[in-house]
């Protein structure tokens, strides 16, 4: 359903080529919004950008690795000049590469913790300062991180995707009461077991690890064990709630991290 919900926003967000950020990012600019489109993955980008300019709605593309504070400068610079301001920033782009814990090296760490987590300090502050920059408005400038149900709980087969989205809730809450003065608010979403590419791949490297048997198993055991909906979910189930928190419909929240799982995680 097409409404003005977002109308007036200007919006960056980063891991937007394909899966969840994709689909928010159509989602956000059938809602009215502006959409500054970056991965690492300009191709990605240029065909989101592509879908949304035909359904009438108004985006640019950007190439950005969120582990550069460079590269988020520019796409903020970008989207400043096309849009006029920012004053919504999705920090979504995430990997995943599962290890058992006794094997983690260093690379698999660094890599993972680097763009989950140090990618959302840099894409935090650059926004921070661009919203400061511009001035209070009447309504709060927005931050909104990616978590995950692993920013409550840890699996050990992912130690270090479950750390880096631990960083992420602390980062919504010490970020919540570090820019709450500046009229911005930071929030966040964890979702469970979504269906992109990004669980395509795990899925494959959990056969290879030995953790389940054959692919195509792990998203539907997952479901069964875990999932009070006793399903998984796809894009369409958190394109919702990422609207909401950047709608003024979330005006009041700050420091809030919102689990989109189906009930794995109850807190
Ligand atoms: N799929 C799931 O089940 C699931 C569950 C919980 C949380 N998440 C989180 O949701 C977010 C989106 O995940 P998804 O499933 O849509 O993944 P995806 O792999 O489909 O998309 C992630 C995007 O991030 C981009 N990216 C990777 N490294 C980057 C970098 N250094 N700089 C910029 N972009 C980079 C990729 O090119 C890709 O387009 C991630 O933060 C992920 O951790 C996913």
């Amino acid at each position: 359903m097409d409404t003005d919900r977002l109308k007036g926003k200007n919006v960056v967000i980063t891991g937007a080529a394909q899966g969840m950020g994709a689909a928010i990012a159509e989602h956000y600019a059938a809602q009215g919004a502006k959409v500054c489109v970056t991965d690492v993955n300009i191709d990605g980008c240029n065909a989101v950008v592509d879908r949304i300019k035909a359904q009438g709605g108004e985006a640019i593309a950007v190439q950005v690795d969120v582990t550069k504070r460079r590269d988020i400068q520019i796409a903020i610079e970008s989207a400043v000049g096309a849009f006029g301001s920012i004053n919504v920033m999705l920090n979504n782009a995430g990997i995943n590469k599962p290890l058992m814990f006794l094997d983690i090296t260093e690379e698999n760490w660094h890599s993972i913790m680097d763009i989950n987590a140090l990618g959302v300090l840099l894409g935090m502050q650059e926004a921070a300062k661009q919203m400061i920059k511009q001035g209070k408005q009447d309504y709060p400038y927005k931050i909104i991180n990616v978590g995950s149900i692993l920013s409550r709980q840890a699996f050990d087969d992912v130690v270090p995707y479950s750390c880096s989205k631990h960083a992420v809730l602390a980062m919504i809450n010490g970020g919540a009461k570090a820019l709450a003065a500046e009229n911005i608010t930071v929030n966040g979403y964890g979702p469970g077991v979504v269906r992109t590419e990004l669980w395509e791949q795990l899925d494959k490297d959990l056969v290879a690890i030995g953790k389940f048997e054959k692919e195509g198993e792990s998203m539907d055991k997952l479901a069964e064990d875990m999932i009070l909906l006793k399903r998984y979910s796809y894009p369409k189930d958190v394109v919702g709630t990422a609207s909401f928190l950047a709608s003024a419909e979330s005006d009041y929240m700050t420091g809030q991290l919102l689990m989109i799982d189906g009930g794995m995680v109850l807190q």
